[in-house]
């Protein structure tokens, strides 16, 4: 922990604001009489009963304002920080403690408990992100990857923007604007109708994933979202493990028994335990997997906590069978690669299992940090490495040939050799 301790002096009282709605903190009002300072946005300023004389900082940047909860803390001087929520929460308790300031906090609801609240669902395994002030990519690859993603917005990274960037996902979302105020609306809508308009500051978003036909959790039918009532949908099933930075509790480089495939077509354990660790999947990171086959590869990474997506020409190929038996969300582009890349989100890294050079030119054309390829043909080797060192990549690669154990009668053991395969991984520097 960097936190430096709380400096001496009065503390700063922050209170929460309460996003569930009205009344405010009972502590409000106590706080508020005795205070010489109160810090806060404009909107929150606006609703809470200031005393007479007492002076007031609207924020705006924080750079002046903690200036002036410094002078307070060491004049003595009594003062209030309004905040939104939970100001521990995502919120500036952070702040606040890396400036060193003595803080009592006053938390309210957090919007993200009131818009879970408001559906009436439980929140308890979901993901919480945040798109404030940062790329808005990390927190749209939580919600492509997990079934209960929240996330915090910001003006320009909102409801509009990811609803654009989940269209190919089977999500719904439900937005949640001005929580707790009377201009709060609840919205459940699509990522295409999301992309297709604005939504009011401030907002939260929750993506939930489409429960399969088969989901056995009761809940209302589901009619079109977005419809009211009656088309509130069903919550789809929560994985206990939906966490962010949870490893998958049984492991992965799985055996090929764990997944259902066509002989041969499937990434031997020892080769994929490297291709997976080369692709470093983890959640907030987009991983495509083309030529997915049995989708072992992509499969893993999502286990990992990556966003996947999974590109295989065969439509009978058992992708999506192998990864609802998984239980991780891999969505899965039918369609002959390079053709059908053209329309893909840019991944983080990508994993080609099959296709030409063609194919790994497409890859290369769409600048992923990372580049993983696996070759059984050898012709195909320096054309693949030259490729990928054209397109600005750095490469390195080895011959894997595992040979395993396997019984013989009477109790002796021999070795089996399994196909010896190149295994290419290409970096930008
Ligand atoms: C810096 S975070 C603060 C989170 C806060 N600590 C909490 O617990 O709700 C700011 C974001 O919280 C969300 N938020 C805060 N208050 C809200 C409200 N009343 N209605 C909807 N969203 C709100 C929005 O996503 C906003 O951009």
């Amino acid at each position: 922990m960097t936190t430096p301790p709380p400096a001496a002096g009065a503390p700063v009282t922050v209170v929460g604001i309460d996003a569930a709605g009205r009344p405010a903190h009972p502590g409000l009002a106590e706080v508020l009489a005795g205070a010489g300072l109160v810090v806060g946005a404009a909107r929150h300023l606006a609703a809470v009963p200031v005393p007479p004389g007492c002076a007031t900082a609207a924020l705006g940047p924080l750079t002046s304002a903690l200036n002036r909860l410094r002078a307070a803390v060491a004049a003595g001087t009594p003062a209030v920080v309004l905040a939104s929520g939970d100001p521990g929460f995502f919120g500036i308790v952070r702040r606040l403690r890396a400036a060193g300031l003595p803080l009592r906090v006053l938390p309210a609801v957090s919007s993200v408990a009131a818009v879970f609240a408001r559906a009436g669902l439980p929140w308890d395994g979901a993901a919480v992100v945040t798109a404030h002030g940062r790329d808005l990519r990390p927190a749209l690859n939580a919600c492509r990857a997990l079934p209960a993603v929240a996330v915090l917005t910001a003006p320009g990274a909102g409801a509009t923007e990811l609803g654009a960037g989940l269209v190919g996902w089977p999500r719904r979302l439900l937005v949640g604007e001005h929580l707790g105020t009377p201009d709060e609306r609840v919205t459940w809508t699509t990522p295409e109708e999301a992309a297709g308009r604005a939504w009011a500051d401030p907002h939260v978003l929750l993506s939930l994933t489409d429960p399969p036909a088969r989901d056995p959790l009761p809940g209302p039918a589901a009619a079109a979202p977005g419809t009211g009532e009656a088309g509130v949908p069903a919550f789809g099933a929560m994985r206990v493990d939906n966490q962010p930075a949870a490893a998958p509790t049984g492991g992965w480089a799985l055996p090929e028994s764990a997944y259902a495939h066509r002989a041969s077509m499937i990434t031997k354990a020892e080769v994929r335990a490297l291709v997976v660790a080369r692709l470093r999947p983890r959640l907030g990171r987009l991983i495509w997997d083309v030529g997915a086959g049995s989708g072992s590869v992509g499969i893993e990474c999502a286990l990992l906590g990556a966003a996947v997506v999974a590109v295989e020409r065969d439509p009978a190929a058992p992708v999506r069978a192998n990864a609802a038996r998984h239980r991780v969300d891999v969505r899965v582009v039918t369609g002959s690669a390079p053709a059908v890349l053209a329309g893909l989100p840019a991944p983080d890294a990508a994993f080609v299992g099959g296709g030409g050079t063609d194919v790994l030119a497409a890859v290369a054309a769409r600048h992923p940090e990372r580049v993983v390829v696996t070759l059984a043909a050898l012709d195909r080797v320096a054309p693949a490495v030259h490729l990928l060192r054209a397109a600005g990549y750095a490469v390195e690669g080895s011959q894997l040939a595992a040979a395993r154990l396997a019984d013989l009668p009477g109790g002796s053991i021999r070795l089996a050799a399994t196909n010896p395969v190149v295994v290419l991984t290409g970096e930008r520097p």
